[in-house]
């Protein structure tokens, strides 16, 4: 009776335009997640400071349970998670604002448009631990499902071995009674503590199970954090014989 104009050829019509759409962004969405993970990738294989390629391929594993969960928008958690590390403060002289630009910078590069390339660099800039005493809050889901998955991989049998491998790095001891931890209340003095490691469980570690923003983040966290306690317990009394 409404001939050509029938509302449910229009719905129809509209429908499959909105999947055609919806397609197209989704391949322009995996193609620029694609390049993204080859240049990351690329930079990354030859690190050997605990931002190695597999930190970044874990960090985005957990980043996408956590994600699918929570229901987080995916291509923001992949991009996040890819490029949470591109450059990290401790090898900008603990500038906070580079990561955030070359995230942006990459994005426009592969193609992405200023709105992702700003919502990823609010991601990158939002996912660092500043200290015991500093908040780092999130403005998105994304970047509360990356922050969580970072500190994930900074706690647990993978966390206690980066931070070894850490310290060590660093020249610095593995434990010293006489050296109290600190409750950084800015993240200069935080970003430039010498302690030596065990500080760093107190410092850090033991304090990111009730920061996390998900609450699978949280789930996954209790066996790691638990894991941890285990080891240093096991440890002071090896230490103290
Ligand atoms: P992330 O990649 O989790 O943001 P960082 O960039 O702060 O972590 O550090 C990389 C790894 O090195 C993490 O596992 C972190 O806990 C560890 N680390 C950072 N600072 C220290 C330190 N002062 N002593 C021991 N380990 C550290
Ligand atoms: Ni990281």
């Amino acid at each position: 009776m409404f001939g050509i104009f029938s509302p449910a050829i229009i719905f129809a019509q509209t429908t499959k335009n909105e999947t055609e759409r919806w397609n197209m962004l989704e391949e322009h969405s995996q193609n620029i997640i694609a390049r993204i993970k080859a240049i990351v990738e690329e930079k990354f294989k030859s690190e050997g400071s605990g931002h190695d390629w597999f930190h970044i391929a874990r960090v985005m594993r957990t980043a996408e349970a956590i994600g699918e969960v929570e229901g987080a928008d995916m291509t923001l958690v992949r991009l996040g998670a890819l490029l949470h590390d591109i450059a990290d403060h401790k090898f900008h002289n603990h500038s906070l604002e580079e990561g955030p630009k070359q995230a942006r910078a990459l994005i426009l590069e592969v193609g992405g448009d200023e709105i992702l390339a700003n919502e990823v660099a609010a991601i990158v800039a939002q996912v660092s631990y500043k200290g015991a005493g500093v908040a780092t809050p999130t403005d998105s889901l994304a970047a509360a499902v990356v922050q969580d998955a970072d500190r994930l991989d900074a706690i647990g049998a993978i966390g206690i071995a980066r931070a070894f491998a850490y310290g060590g790095s660093k020249n610095r001891l593995l434990y010293d009674p006489a050296v109290k931890p600190q409750m950084h209340s800015n993240f200069k003095d935080y970003a430039t503590d010498q302690g030596h490691t065990i500080n760093h469980f107190h410092e850090k570690l033991l304090l990111l199970k009730d920061r996390m923003l998900t609450g699978e983040g949280s789930r996954l966290a209790e066996e790691r954090h638990m894991f941890m306690e285990i080891f240093l317990n096991q440890f002071l009394e090896e230490w103290e014989g």
